[in-house]
């Protein structure tokens, strides 16, 4: 009987432990749950928030995309009214210039071809003649060099320094040999030149030319003399008569070279149909090359442009049509090239000024001269005398 009393006592004892024990498991357990779903409920709000600040953000940034496009458009519509303007001012301003500048070379032919244009997009209803008239000025010379075709050496005679040249109205070729002297060669023609020893007809002068920047033409040299102490003068030569025909001071008081890279040209002179032009430098702390325009038969000076294109670095320049190109090199001679272009009617617009590079050659340029009749270039380079052929484009006219 005691030991069954005993039993019972023990299992009574277990059963009431156990249920005990799993009350408080069960306790625990429910809240762990309880926890757990609070904080999914708060994740879930969150997460609810963040949805809808997203929505809000999108929609935002949509409006703002919209605005910006339509910015755009407006911007882009007053962008293209800006441009015609500018366009027109342009063309004010063209012909503004047109009226106070000289006239370049003429073309009548291309002349003619120009006013028709400029009449069919600028028709007025009155007739004014004076008005026409004064716009055909600019339009008067239409090329510019759009590039060199090709190089021929000519031949090798004299010293490193010199120039040479053809009167585009004679034919007749001219030998400057070194960088002053009181001798010119003279030749029938090119041909007579190259087949030559180099020897031509002497021509001696009353004085002497200074510096390879003389010029020639219709039978008249025009040359810089520079005699030690006195001024620098511009002499007219009559070459079928042998007389001085005019002499003119110089339009400046130093004796700056006009060419950094060859110092002896103390200006250089270029005749062409328009008359005579003569590049010089004002003074010696003048950087930038200066221009005159000089009438050939009387010597007088009629107008005179800072071409703003630097002394430092050029070797030579020349006139083409009224425009002119400035050539420059390093003083250790590497390629030539034209780097500044000077338009005395400003019509040559800064997008189509060329930069053109001269074909590599022996050293550097001691002068370059050019003849319109034949659109080429007579080079001096180290002893050797050279034709640049060029090719021409007309000017864009607006
Ligand atoms: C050019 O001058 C140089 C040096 O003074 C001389 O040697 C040469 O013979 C001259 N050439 C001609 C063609 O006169
Ligand atoms: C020389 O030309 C440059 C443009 O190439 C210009 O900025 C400068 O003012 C000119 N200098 C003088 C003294 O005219």
């Amino acid at each position: 009987m005691k030991p069954l009393f005993i039993l019972l006592v023990s299992i009574a004892w277990t059963f009431t432990g156990a249920q005990h024990y799993y009350q408080g498991l069960m306790d625990y357990l429910e809240n762990r749950l309880l926890a757990i779903e609070d904080r999914m409920t708060l994740w879930h709000e969150q997460s609810h928030r963040y949805h809808t600040d997203m929505k809000d953000f999108k929609k935002l940034v949509s409006e703002a995309v919209d605005g910006l496009q339509n910015e755009h458009g407006t911007l882009f519509k007053n962008l293209e009214g800006a441009a015609v303007r500018v366009d027109r001012l342009e063309r004010e301003m063209d012909y503004v210039e047109s009226q106070t500048s000289p006239r370049a070379c003429a073309d009548k032919a291309d002349k003619v071809v120009e006013q028709e244009a400029w009449g069919l997009q600028e028709r007025r209803g009155e007739e004014d003649e004076d008005w026409e008239e004064d716009y055909s000025r600019v339009l008067d010379c239409v090329e510019i060099i759009s590039g060199i075709k090709s190089v021929k050496i000519v031949k090798r005679v004299g010293s490193p320094k010199g120039m040479w040249t053809r009167d585009p109205r004679t034919s007749k070729v001219y030998v400057f040999n070194g960088t002053s002297g009181d001798t010119v060669l003279q030749f029938d023609s090119a041909r007579d030149f190259s087949r030559s020893a180099g020897v031509g007809g002497i021509i001696s002068l009353p004085s002497e030319w200074s510096g390879p920047g003389s010029a020639v033409y219709d039978n008249y040299l025009f040359y810089v003399t520079q005699e030690a102490g006195a001024d620098v003068q511009v002499i007219k030569y009559d070459l079928l008569t042998g007389v001085v025909t005019d002499i003119t001071m110089f339009p400046m008081e130093s004796h700056a070279s006009v060419y950094k890279l060859n110092p002896e040209i103390v200006a250089d002179l270029v005749a062409d149909d328009e008359g005579l032009w003569l590049l010089y430098a004002a003074s010696d702390s003048e950087p930038n090359i200066s221009l005159a325009k000089m009438d050939a038969a009387t010597l007088d000076i009629e107008q005179i442009w800072d071409t703003r294109c630097p002394r430092e670095n050029a070797e030579a320049a020349f006139v083409v049509c009224g425009t002119v190109y400035v050539v420059y090199n390093t003083r250790l001679a590497s390629r030539s090239r034209v780097q500044c272009v000077f338009d005395v009617n400003e019509v040559v617009v800064s997008e189509e000024e060329p930069l053109l590079y001269f074909p590599r050659r022996y050293g550097a340029h001691a002068s370059l001269k050019y003849n319109a009749e034949e659109k080429q270039l007579y080079g001096w380079d180290d002893g050797y005398q050279i034709i640049y052929r060029l090719t021409m484009k007309r000017k864009l006219l607006a």
